[in-house]
């Protein structure tokens, strides 16, 4: 699993473990937050005797297709990426070094086994674009992305489908809507706005407050993946969303209450790159995965301050 210290990538190996797999965590350690915090993501990972970290960069061809060639694994789960709309704004060239070349070397590197490993692959919602109408169907063309980042992610699911239709990879891409939960990206807003909310700082509010967001608790996230990896054949694309958004007035009310404390707010313009929206339509991965997310965004966020209130203690 590539990005395996990251948020989604730490629990989906905590997740393996206990489903009895052998997992090979391969991280580098992207200083776009600390690497304690990444450390602290996979430390009871790192305990287990089924666990192994390989600190390389993804972009490394010859030490990617070597450790491929030696693990020969089952199944690759590509997670790890230069994540973040508005950073990539400032950086295109490394967001599409990491994520896109980054890529490429991993599904060079499956295409070197006999037979073909399973390929699971982080997408984005962001690939959808900034569009009035919703919910998002797999299906909807994605040709308007309006971040950097947004625009490595759609490269991606194309040189997927690539390497599926030359090589027979079979793979499988997952367009996650922002997820959230314990050891939450700390660059994201449920985290920014947890420390400032609790420490009583003004909550940067970008536009009107009305933007939304199919917040994912990363549980249901990560059962969603399990299941694309059991069911990983031929070549497909799922939406893990919620299909519940929620608005961002609304967002920063519940961090709030959860906290027992009243959010101070500052309106501020729209940010570029940011969408007003994300909504998925999860009806193609219900009715071919089993995938039904289950946690109401006050029950996440309950979840997420106690997370929260443990890691400072
Ligand atoms: N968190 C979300 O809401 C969300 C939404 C949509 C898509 N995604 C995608 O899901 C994946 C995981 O996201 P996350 O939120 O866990 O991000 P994260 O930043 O917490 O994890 C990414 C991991 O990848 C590693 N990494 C980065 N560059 C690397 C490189 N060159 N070589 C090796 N490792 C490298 C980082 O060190 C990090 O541990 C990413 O592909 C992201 O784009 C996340």
């Amino acid at each position: 699993m590539t990005g395996g210290a990251g948020f989604i990538g730490s629990h989906l190996v905590d997740r393996l473990l206990a489903d009895g797999a052998e997992v090979i965590v391969v991280d580098n350690f992207d200083p776009f937050y600390s690497r304690a915090i990444k450390e602290a993501n996979l430390a009871g990972a790192l305990r287990h005797p089924r666990c192994r970290l390989v600190e390389l960069d993804i972009r490394d061809g010859p030490g990617v297709a070597a450790l491929v060639d030696r693990v020969r694994p089952d199944v690759i789960v590509h997670l790890a990426a230069r994540a973040g709309v508005r950073p990539s704004i400032a950086d295109p060239a490394l967001y599409a070094e990491v994520n896109v070349l980054g890529t490429v070397r991993w599904l060079e590197a499956a295409c070197r086994l006999e037979p073909r490993p399973r390929f699971v692959y982080a997408s984005s919602s962001s690939v959808y674009g900034d569009r009035p109408d919703a919910p998002f169907r797999e299906t909807d063309p994605v040709d308007l992305p309006i971040s950097p980042y947004a625009a490595t992610k759609k490269a991606c699911e194309l040189l997927a489908f690539t390497f599926h239709h030359l090589h027979g990879l079979p793979v499988t891409g997952l367009r996650f809507f922002t997820a959230y939960g314990p050891r939450n990206r700390p660059d994201l807003a449920i985290a920014q706005f947890t420390g400032l909310i609790d420490r009583g700082e003004p909550v940067p509010v970008f536009g009107d407050g009305t933007t939304r967001r199919d917040y994912t608790f990363i549980a249901d996230l990560v059962d969603g993946i399990i299941r694309a990896i059991e069911r990983c054949t031929g070549h497909h694309l799922y939406n893990l969303g919620n299909s519940d958004p929620v608005e961002l007035r609304r967002l920063v009310a519940a961090i709030g209450q959860a906290l027992g404390k009243t959010p101070v707010l500052r309106h501020l313009p729209e940010q570029p790159g940011d969408v007003r929206q994300t909504y998925a339509d999860i009806t193609r991965a219900a009715a071919e995965l089993g995938y039904a997310p289950k946690t109401a965004i006050a029950e996440g966020l309950a979840q997420y301050i106690a997370w929260y209130r443990a890691s400072l203690a």
